[in-house]
């Protein structure tokens, strides 16, 4: 009997798979057929297998389950689908050995598969398991706007997808204390709040880069999450002074940390009297305070730019977003006449004496398509509209922190 083989693979790809490496001439015999994660790795655990074979959107498939099958001693083979490649992209992220694209040929799967137990598989993907500390401190760059979401988090999400795909190393913080959604948004599975646990850390002295590493997953090469907590009222769990040091030691893990905050930047009068009572709007004091740029983000309807225009000036009487650009998101003519930019540029250089805003425009089709899929609009609408301003802001943020792509892109 070959090697045993763990078959977790979904749809008609399955029963081709299992043929072919049942056709593999005695080198491969299949050990079990896994409906599931979970009976994958108890079978990896058992000692079953030395190969898997995993469908690349195996439900809750990432680094941590790819890790401990490797632990087991089983190699991972991830069929990826060629009408969604990002599948295969974070796959080869969490570590895979090989990714291929789905059966056409399920024989040529089968042959690459034992290239890989032979060892003359491409080397595994280098998708940072060990934290390589960046060579310089890292910029940090906060997303802030007032309420009535105005698209926070989309910019904040795809901003930092935008700064992966230049070859930046990436970590985007979920700070949002009014309920974060960005491990949704990006489609992870998130059981545990990186950032509460990271703060946790910071608050005991506890916090070093590979800690905050292993806190924050990678989920899309070069680009780590810190999610937040996702139960608005678990806010407590991010005091400001622990997530202070959350950016700082974050500035040695990443190029550039992107931090997507909540929308309201008061301080309790009464409270402040008491310096150890928890501020809900710490996190996002902090965040602001900590950023050597801040994008502040506004809707570009009537509502959204008065909104704008008050944030701005509230921000500057507090001497926040000093460094900062504004980013009028959801730009459309229904809501702001024939010609949108020039009237909403026009509104706010008058108002608030912004004279050069960033324009994002409103982009239905490509932000529902990736909010269905959970993941960015590089990934799911490369050539659209929204998708082609929010690159050209990358590029320009990434100039203006002065973050420079290290030579070896991915
Ligand atoms: N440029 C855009 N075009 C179309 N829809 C957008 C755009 N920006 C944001 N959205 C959508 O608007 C909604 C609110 O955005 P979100 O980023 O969650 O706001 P916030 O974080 O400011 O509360 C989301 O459903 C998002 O997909
Ligand atoms: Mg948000």
């Amino acid at each position: 009997m070959g090697v045993g083989v763990l078959c977790a693979v979904q749809g008609a790809a399955e029963s081709a798979i299992v043929q072919a490496v049942e056709g593999s001439g005695g080198r491969l015999s299949v050990t079990r057929r896994c409906a599931d994660l979970t009976e994958l790795l108890a079978a990896a655990e058992a000692g079953l297998g030395g190969l898997a074979v995993v469908s690349a959107d195996l439900e809750r498939l990432d680094r941590e389950a790819v890790d401990v099958l490797h632990r087991c001693g089983v190699r991972v083979v991830g069929l990826g689908d060629p009408t969604r490649p990002w599948l295969a992209e974070r796959l080869a992220a969490h570590g895979a050995d090989l990714v291929v694209d789905v059966p056409a040929d399920a024989d040529a799967v089968v042959r690459e598969a034992l290239g890989v137990l032979a060892g003359d598989a491409p080397a595994r993907p280098a998708a940072t398991p060990e934290p390589v500390p960046v060579s310089r401190p890292g910029a940090t760059v906060a997303v802030w706007g007032p309420t009535g979401a105005p698209g926070r988090t989309f910019i904040a999400v795809n901003l930092a997808a935008e700064l992966a795909a230049l070859g930046l190393d990436v970590l985007l913080v979920d700070a949002d204390t009014y309920g974060g959604v960005v491990a949704q948004v990006l489609g992870v599975l998130d059981e545990s709040p990186g950032l509460a646990a990271a703060a946790r850390a910071a608050g005991q002295g506890a916090l070093d880069l590979p800690t905050l590493a292993r806190l924050a997953p990678v989920v899309l090469p070069r680009l780590r999450l810190l999610s937040g907590v996702a139960r608005a009222d678990r806010w407590p769990e991010l005091p400001g002074s622990s997530l202070e040091e959350v950016l700082r030691v974050a500035r040695g893990l990443a190029d550039v940390t992107v931090v997507d905050t909540g929308f309201a930047i008061e301080q309790d009068e009464v409270l402040s009297y008491d310096t150890r009572a928890p501020v809900r709007n710490a996190a996002t004091l902090t965040a602001l305070e900590q950023s050597d740029l801040v994008l502040v983000v506004g809707a570009a309807d009537p509502v959204g730019v008065q909104r704008l225009v008050r944030a701005l000036g509230e921000a500057s009487e507090k001497g926040l977003a000093v460094t900062r650009r504004v980013v009028v998101n959801r730009l459309r003519h229904t809501v702001a006449g024939p010609r949108p930019a020039e009237s909403v540029g026009a509104a706010l250089a008058r108002y608030a004496g912004e004279h050069d805003v960033a324009l994002v425009p409103d982009d239905r089709a490509a932000a529902d398509a990736a909010l269905l899929e959970g993941r960015a609009l590089r990934e799911v609408a490369p050539g659209s509209p929204a998708r082609r301003s929010l690159a050209a802001l990358a590029a320009e943020v990434a100039a203006s922190v002065g973050a420079e792509a290290r030579t070896t892109v991915a």
